[in-house]
């Protein structure tokens, strides 16, 4: 890594301290490291520790003369490869997120056309905060990258999520980040389904299910990363589409089993959809009126399976993945789903847990014909992630 550069923006957390380990195994690694330390920041660490480890003068004073004339804020913005902020404090995620640049280390992020990797580091309640959770979702839109929080005991004494990564996985993330990344599915096109599907039973009312979209476009993103061209068959979700992905959005389970069609042919299916096991047998053209008589019966007619038949099909693609939300049993009927559809891995998870349908983070096996593998439970990104580079692995 010799010739990498780093700008560490190092805020005023408790966890400045961990800023120091990791300027040392970033210049240990030979990377560069010249830092921004806030004003806050040095409440914490003083500038002689960082400078000393950094083998580099230490940044604070956006209207320090000296430091305009070796080097105005706009250089030094752009004086890195990538932009590290540890501990990324609630202040400075509220500063990025909206844009501020009064002082140093926010001028810097407003200014800098590099890369930026935050490592959160802040109480629970102020990490869970609605205004935290809005920024955080603002910066990932925006492009920040982020490692951590981690979850845990905190100095302040309560636990939860909010505590700084280790150094270590700071560390292996700037590495990451600094390393060109390996685009192993170029020439590669994935269909990845995502979201609910709505099934109107009349003009205004609709039978539908409580999937965010989530995992399958952090799917989309991290196949689409690795340099697949993906196509994100999706229902309706408040997601925006990843960068680089094409999307065709649709309502019903017909809809998105076209739609799937339509962009055959593919390498890969992946599909994480919740499609509607039925729908009404036909949708009244006019709003059901209530009447005095009990409601008429709803009835239903089974939907097309869009695994089973991108899985049995004649176009199929060469690896085809499904997705099996269940309350219980989950193994035993993911077994039964990778048999009776044809696919070559189920994605099994467990929505009876905490957060899963909806939430940021899953419990998933990956079950093939031959056995189960079992992953932890790790956010969605991470799943993602994880499940792109097998993918990779399995068709590279
Ligand atoms: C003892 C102490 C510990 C603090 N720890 C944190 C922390 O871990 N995370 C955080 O977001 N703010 C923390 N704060 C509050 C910040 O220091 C404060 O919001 C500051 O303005 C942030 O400045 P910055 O934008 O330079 O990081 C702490 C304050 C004190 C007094």
């Amino acid at each position: 890594m010799d010739h990498k550069r780093v700008l560490l923006i190092v805020g005023g957390g408790i966890a400045a301290y961990k800023a120091l380990e990791l300027t040392r195994l970033l210049r240990k690694a030979g990377v560069a490291v010249r830092p921004v330390l806030t004003a806050a920041g040095a409440q914490f660490v003083t500038p002689l520790s960082l400078a000393a480890l950094a083998e580099d003068k230490v940044y604070g004073d956006l209207f320090s003369l000296t430091d305009e004339a070796e080097m105005g804020h706009i250089e030094l913005s752009r004086s890195a490869d990538l932009v590290v902020v540890a501990p990324a404090t609630a202040d400075l995620m509220a500063k990025a997120a909206q844009g501020l640049a009064g002082d140093l280390a926010s001028t810097t992020l407003l200014a800098t056309d590099k890369p930026v990797l935050m490592a959160p580091a802040m109480n629970v309640r102020m990490w869970t905060h609605a205004a935290t959770q809005r920024n955080f979702v603002t910066l990932k839109r925006d492009g920040v990258s982020f490692v951590g929080p981690d979850e845990g005991a905190m100095a302040c004494g309560e636990y939860g999520p909010g505590r700084m990564a280790e150094p270590e996985a700071i560390f292996q993330a700037v590495m990451s980040a600094l390393a060109p990344a390996p685009r192993p599915l170029v020439g590669r096109h994935a269909i990845v389904t995502a979201g609910p599907t709505v099934e109107a039973i009349d003009p205004v009312r609709m039978l539908t299910n409580r999937s965010s979209g989530k995992q399958g476009y952090a799917i989309a993103e991290a196949l689409a990363a690795l340099g697949a061209e993906v196509t994100l068959v999706s229902g309706p979700t408040a997601l925006n589409a990843p960068p680089g992905v094409k999307r065709v959005q649709v309502e019903s389970a017909l809809e998105m089993l076209a739609a799937s069609e339509a962009a055959l042919p593919a390498d890969i299916a992946v599909c994480v959809a919740a499609v509607a096991d039925w729908r009404p047998v036909s949708a009244v053209e006019r709003k059901m009126k209530k009447g005095r008589a009990s409601p008429a019966p709803l009835t239903l007619v089974e939907n097309p399976d869009i695994l089973e038949t991108l899985a049995k099909g004649a176009r199929r693609p060469r690896l085809v993945i499904g997705f099996a939300a269940e309350t219980h049993d989950v193994e035993a009927h993911a077994q039964a789903k990778l048999v009776r559809k044809g696919c070559d891995w189920i994605v099994a998870n467990d929505v009876s847990l905490d957060g899963a349908m909806g939430g940021d983070a899953n419990t998933v096996a990956i079950v093939k014909a031959g056995g189960i593998e079992r992953w932890e439970r790790m956010a969605k990104d991470e799943v993602a992630r994880r499940l792109s580079q097998r993918i990779a692995e399995e068709i590279s």
